[in-house]
């Protein structure tokens, strides 16, 4: 079976100085990978790399086998509904829609479907069961967070991209994001790649990469 995410000899940049040059790394199934480094370092263009939001120079970026680092549009596009689900630094939720609506829709679009009970397990598990019916505005931060991380979990992808996902997050809600991921790839197989500077997740994760400095 083909690795999750394979990112081969990868340059990138926006116009000026590379942020990118011959970068590679590999995801074993079911392995999970956090990618840390300071804020600039290049952590979000990686993410938007691997979810083909951005091409890269030079390079080679497959999911599951396929390439997401080029081909058309909705090659593309096809490729990351079948296999991703991606928490945005930004967070992105659907402000016209509720919680259970953003989920209902994520669930819809990768092809799941999904039941209310499913649903109200997951919320209950991120502690917003309370809020499926809220918008995003009537969110603090911290639970609009966690409702981007269950409209993520609700597709059980193949690959999880998180972008700080817990950088509005108190350390016992960490500590439970943490956890479910952990779960996500036990019950589903999902592997993960978590980009943050939060060191509260180094503990999580068997692999760390350090976008200054390499691998332990
Ligand atoms: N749209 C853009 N146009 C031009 N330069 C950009 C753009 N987005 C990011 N950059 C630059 O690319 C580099 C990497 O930025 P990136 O957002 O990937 O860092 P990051 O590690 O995610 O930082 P943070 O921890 O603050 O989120 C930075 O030097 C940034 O200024
Ligand atoms: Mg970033």
């Amino acid at each position: 079976m083909a690795s999750p995410l394979e990112i081969e000899e990868v340059s990138f940049d926006y116009g000026g100085p590379d942020v990118f040059q011959n970068f590679s790394m590999t995801i074993a199934e079911q392995g999970q990978c956090l990618l840390l480094g300071p804020s600039g370092s290049g952590k979000s263009t990686l993410v938007n790399l691997v979810c083909g939001f951005l091409k890269p120079r030079s390079g080679f970026i497959r999911i599951a086998g396929e390439l997401i680092s080029s081909g058309s549009e909705p090659q593309r596009d096809a490729v990351r509904r079948r296999h991703l689900a991606i928490i945005f630094q930004s967070l992105r939720l659907v402000s016209a829609l509720s919680v259970l609506g953003n989920l209902q829709l994520a669930a819809r679009l990768a092809g799941r479907s999904v039941s209310r009970a499913e649903v109200s397990a997951l919320l209950e598990e991120l502690d917003i069961v309370d809020k499926a019916s809220a918008k995003p505005h009537q969110l603090s931060q911290g639970q609009a967070q966690r409702a981007a991380i269950a409209r993520a979990l609700i597709v059980k992808p193949d690959l999880l991209l998180a972008d700080e996902p817990t950088s509005a997050l108190d350390d016992a809600n960490a500590e439970r994001v943490a956890n479910l991921f952990r779960q996500m790839t036990k019950d589903h197989g999902t592997s993960l790649l978590v980009a943050t500077h939060d060191a509260r997740l180094r503990t999580h994760f068997s692999t760390v990469l350090d976008l200054n400095g390499g691998e332990r």
